[in-house]
């Protein structure tokens, strides 16, 4: 049975982040367009920093009109250190100080390990692990020199990041070194008041990720909401719920933490017996013959 979901309301009281900036990388669509959205509702100002220029704008304006506030856009590959620098120092300059960093900006496609070219997997791991490597370092160093701590790194890891998975190898890899980013510097940064942590999404539909992962309505076809336990995908809100959460002041002792929000998708994947989920409750009557 599905659980009705209402339209979620932002969880936390709505100062929660007032005179916080909050620096998104691929923050003007999907999962980073949403989480901008609540953040900026609870009282952040936003940073949101990505490739395209037009994409920026048409969320800037989006935010505006729905939320209001402060939100400023810079573009940057994420792979260019020079281009993040200019970025940092734009929002800096302009934004005040920026008091979290939410590494979510990816890149994936499903394919076949052997028909990738060494060009398309280094481009999965240059956006994904040398990007998020690239905006933490960078910001990490300015605020150890500026010495005030109150700072957070929150990353948008993935369930396979610690099982792996066939047909998104470049991506996995990538995210299992993100997620050892977070563990390590949990532990290395918190004498400076940095604490890191993430979140593994399970499916939540974004136009990005369904083109690229779903091709040709392989979602559909493929049944893949029948490898979530609770039958449904996620939705944005409850993921910006739970990202809001650890980047709030409520969650100061989470620190090297990853939380994973995917209906219990991984585990359905794991669980040794889990194959029995075939059996009708005609079969596990016509079994209880066997019970000693
Ligand atoms: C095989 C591909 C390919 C594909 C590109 N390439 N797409 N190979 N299958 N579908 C190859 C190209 O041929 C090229 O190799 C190399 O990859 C680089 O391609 P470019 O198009 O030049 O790269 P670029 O313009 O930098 O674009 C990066 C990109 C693109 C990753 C390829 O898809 C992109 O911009 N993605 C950003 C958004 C995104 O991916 N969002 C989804 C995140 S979802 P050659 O050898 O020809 O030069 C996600 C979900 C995880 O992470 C978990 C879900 C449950
Ligand atoms: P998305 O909308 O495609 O988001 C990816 C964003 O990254 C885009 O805004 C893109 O903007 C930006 N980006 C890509 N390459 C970049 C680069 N080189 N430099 C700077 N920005 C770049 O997909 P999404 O589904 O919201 O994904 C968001 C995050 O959630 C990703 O980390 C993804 O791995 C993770 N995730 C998603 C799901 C899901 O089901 N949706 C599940 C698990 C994890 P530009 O094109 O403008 O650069």
């Amino acid at each position: 049975m599905k659980h009705p979901l209402p339209q979620l309301q932002a969880m936390l009281p709505k100062n929660t982040f007032e005179g916080k900036t909050v620096l998104i990388t691929g923050g003007a669509t999907g999962l980073g367009f949403s989480m901008g959205k609540m953040l900026l509702e609870l009282g952040a100002t936003l940073c949101l920093m990505s490739r395209k220029q037009e994409a920026l704008e048409a969320a800037k304006a989006a935010l505006l009109q729905d939320v209001g506030g402060s939100v400023f856009i810079h573009t940057a590959d994420v792979r260019n250190v020079d281009e993040v620098v200019e970025a940092i120092e734009y929002f800096e300059k302009n934004a005040g100080g920026i008091d979290a960093l939410i590494n979510n900006a990816a890149g994936n496609f499903i394919s076949p390990t052997e028909a990738l070219s060494h060009n398309a997997f280094d481009t999965v791991i240059d956006i994904v692990l040398k990007g998020s490597k690239n905006c933490t370092l960078e910001l990490g160093k300015r605020w150890i020199a500026q010495g005030k701590g109150g700072k957070t790194i929150l990353n948008i890891v993935t369930t396979y990041a610690t099982t792996g998975s066939a047909f998104v190898v470049p991506s996995a890899m990538a995210k299992a070194g993100v997620q050892a980013m977070t563990r390590s510097l949990a532990v290395e940064w918190a004498k400076y008041g940095i604490r890191s942590v993430a979140i593994a999404p399970g499916p939540f539909p974004t136009e990005g990720a369904w083109e690229r992962l779903f091709p040709g309505g392989l979602d559909k076809k493929l049944g893949v909401v029948n490898e979530i336990p609770l039958q449904r995908p996620g939705d944005h809100r409850e993921l910006a719920n739970l990202a809001s959460y650890l980047l709030s002041d409520y969650a100061a002792y989470i620190n090297g933490e990853v939380v994973t929000i995917d209906g219990g998708e991984w585990l359905l994947g794991a669980g040794e017996m889990n194959f029995l989920l075939q059996l009708s409750q005609d079969d596990w009557m016509a079994l209880a013959k066997y019970k000693k």
